[in-house]
């Protein structure tokens, strides 16, 4: 049966940041989950995560998704896939796929070929190699005739081996139980005077084993962080990679300074993306929106012909031609209905707004169901908490709610109805009534004159 083994066991000292290196994240998802998802992608789901510096983070982050077996020495890669070893044994006669959690732009098609080429040659060892500018700090892949001969590190080459272009991505296809052979006969004979993996392509060899390389077409799969400066290199270059999908697909982009997509969001053509967004998870985005400047989006379904400007709006759906924004905040659960308008400094959580409903300016609508064509005056305030309890309001369709109304959930009001500007409503309200809720204004004439000479004589 195939299966790989992730190596993620690293610390990543030079990132200065206490997690393992393979949690580190490139456009929002952990290293190490690009590469579950490149073996995910290749149809391999048997993997066993090798992790070493605090595994509890791996583990919780895992979350019983895979199996994981710690290595609690970090004695070389060799020594890492050694604890796999039962894992191995148990998937006897299959082949087993050997990949680095901090190198995340192994990819799917490039694990399938190299399989491929493993199983019809009959290859004890693949190794997946590439051919890059500059090999400093790769294994070497040392090559006589047209096979290879053996892969030496940087810290064991001589000046010739440094010299070769061709390095080691650090992801083999080995058989399973040829490799299970040579982890046994790995010594600590090199210069850091660590198990090194890379000798089994020497072991294998000297058993007149057939070991072959697959020079992988996206060179990009050796690239691994070491440290900030690389990690911001493998997020703008996965960060362009992304936008350059969308501009083939017809996605609008006039500059794109800021501007974050995640690998699995969805857009159409004709949208405009503009300066400052990011699109996050599983969004998806219809037709001919304009979505930016400075928004986030997150987990959202926006359907066609939606604007979107400075708006941020996690795990909800807005149906087509909504308007929002400036400056909305739109959170999870809720439900914005199509012809919707949203303005300046308001708050939406958990709640349905109706088709065509007006909520231009300074309101806070939360745990609530909203009727269509409703309009909401400045500085609504839907007071959904007590302190211990959420309860919801509701509201009709074609309510007309004054400027600075409070609901104090649970009520209802029914169609049509209109509430008094600074009306609290305590109580459910039939359809088609008024609710006001307001003290006699007194005027007292002249008062403020009074007032107005003491000061005048203060001065
Ligand atoms: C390794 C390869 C090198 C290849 C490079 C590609 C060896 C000896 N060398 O070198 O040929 O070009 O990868 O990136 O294999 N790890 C553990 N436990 C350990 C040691 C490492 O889990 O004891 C993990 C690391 O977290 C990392 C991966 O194995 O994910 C590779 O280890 P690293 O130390 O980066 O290997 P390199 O020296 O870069
Ligand atoms: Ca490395």
């Amino acid at each position: 049966m195939n299966n790989a083994v992730i190596l993620a066991g690293g610390q990543g000292k030079r990132m200065k940041a206490d997690i393992p290196k393979p949690m580190f994240k490139v456009l929002g998802e952990p290293m190490l989950e690009w590469v579950i998802k490149a073996c995910e992608g290749a149809d391999i789901t048997e993997l066993c995560i090798v992790t070493g510096f605090m595994s509890e983070v791996i583990d919780e982050y895992l979350n019983g998704r895979y199996e994981s077996v710690i290595q609690s020495e970090r004695l070389g890669t060799g020594h890492a896939v050694m604890q796999a070893v039962p894992f191995m044994k148990r998937r006897s006669g299959g082949n087993t796929l050997v990949l680095c959690g901090d190198a995340p732009f192994i990819d799917s098609k490039t694990i399938g070929n190299a399989l491929k080429l493993h199983v019809s040659e009959g290859n004890s060892v693949t190794v997946i190699t590439a051919e890059i500018e500059n090999p400093k700090g790769y294994g070497r892949i040392v090559r006589s005739g047209d096979g290879i001969s053996c892969i030496v590190e940087e810290k064991d080459a001589n000046p010739q081996q440094r010299e070769i272009r061709e390095v080691n991505s650090g992801a083999y296809w080995f058989k399973t139980d040829d490799l299970l052979e040579y982890l046994g006969e790995l010594t600590q004979n090199n210069s850091q005077g660590e198990y090194y993996l890379t000798d089994s392509v020497f072991i294998a060899l000297n058993k007149g084993r057939r070991v072959n390389a697959y020079i992988s077409e996206n060179p990009d799969v050796v690239l691994g962080a070491n440290d900030r400066k690389g990690l911001l290199e493998l997020n703008t270059a996965a960060r362009m990679a992304v936008i350059e999908k969308h501009l083939e697909n017809g996605v609008e982009f006039t500059c794109t300074d800021g501007v974050v997509i995640g690998r699995d969001v969805v857009i159409e053509s004709g949208t405009e993306i503009m300066a400052g967004t990011q699109l996050r998870g599983n969004t998806v985005i219809g037709k001919d929106c304009r979505i930016g400047p400075n928004c986030i989006i997150d987990n959202c379904e926006i359907k066609d012909g939606v604007s979107l400007n400075y708006v941020q709006a996690f795990e909800s759906v807005i149906e087509a031609g909504v308007k929002i924004g400036p400056w909305v905040h739109i959170r999870p659960g809720s439900h914005i209905m199509s012809g919707v308008k949203i303005g300046d400094f308001v708050e939406i959580k958990n709640s349905t707004i109706g088709e065509g409903t007006a909520v231009a300016h300074l309101t806070y609508v939360g745990d609530s169901d909203v009727g269509k064509k409703v309009n909401f005056g400045c500085g609504t305030v839907t007071v959904n908490y007590d302190g211990i309890v959420k309860s919801r309001c509701e509201i009709g369709d074609n309510c007309f709610i004054g400027c600075n109304t409070n609901l104090i959930a649970p009520v209802k009001l029914g169609k049509a109805v209109y509430t008094a500007a600074g009306t609290t409503i305590t109580k459910d309200v039939p359809d088609y009534a008024l609710a006001i809720d307001r003290g006699v204004v007194k005027i007292k004439e002249g008062y403020s004159l009074r007032k107005l000479k003491k000061r005048l004589e203060k001065e």
